[in-house]
C-alpha cells in the first residue's frame, strides 16, 4: 500500500518536473519580435514614387528623390518643404494636395530610425 502511494507521488512529482522544465525552455527562448524600422526601399521610396511625381524622379530633373543617396542628404530639406502648407514659399509636393500626417511621418521616423536604406 504505502509502495503504491510512493509510485504515484513519484509519478505526479516527474509531471510537475516536465511541466516546468518547458515553461522554463520558452523562458530561456522568448519570441524576441524586433520592432520594424522605416526603411527608405520599404517605405520611403513609395511615396516619392506616388507623391513626388514626376518632378523629383530621374537624373534629368532639379533634384531626383528617387535615388537613396539624394533623399537621405536632403532629408531635413524634404521634411521641412512637406510641413508647409500650400501657398507657403517652398511647400511641397508643388501644385499638389498636402500630404497626410501619417505619411508625413514615415519621413520623420525614417529618419528617427537613421535613414536605413533598407
Ligand atoms: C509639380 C512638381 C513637383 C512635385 C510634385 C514636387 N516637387 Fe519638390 N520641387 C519642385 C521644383 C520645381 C523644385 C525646385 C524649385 C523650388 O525650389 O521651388 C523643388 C524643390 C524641392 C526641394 C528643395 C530642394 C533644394 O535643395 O532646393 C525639396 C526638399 C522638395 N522639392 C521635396 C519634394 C517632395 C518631398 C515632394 C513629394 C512629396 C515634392 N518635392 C514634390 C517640383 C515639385
Amino acid at each position: 500500500m504505502a509502495r503504491k502511494f510512493f509510485s504515484i507521488v513519484i509519478v505526479l512529482l516527474a509531471i510537475v518536473f516536465w511541466f516546468s522544465s518547458a515553461a522554463n525552455q520558452s523562458t530561456m527562448h522568448p519570441t524576441y519580435i524586433q520592432p520594424v524600422k522605416v526603411t527608405y526601399n520599404a517605405d520611403v521610396k513609395p511615396i516619392i514614387v506616388s507623391k513626388c511625381a514626376p518632378c523629383h524622379l530621374d537624373e534629368g530633373n532639379e533634384v531626383s528623390y528617387d535615388n537613396y543617396a539624394s533623399a537621405k542628404q536632403d532629408i531635413d530639406d524634404i521634411i521641412r518643404s512637406i510641413k508647409l502648407n500650400p501657398g507657403q514659399h517652398g511647400y511641397m509636393p508643388a501644385k499638389n494636395p498636402k500630404l497626410s500626417d501619417s505619411l508625413i511621418h514615415v519621413f520623420e521616423q525614417w529618419k528617427t530610425d537613421s535613414l536605413l536604406e533598407k
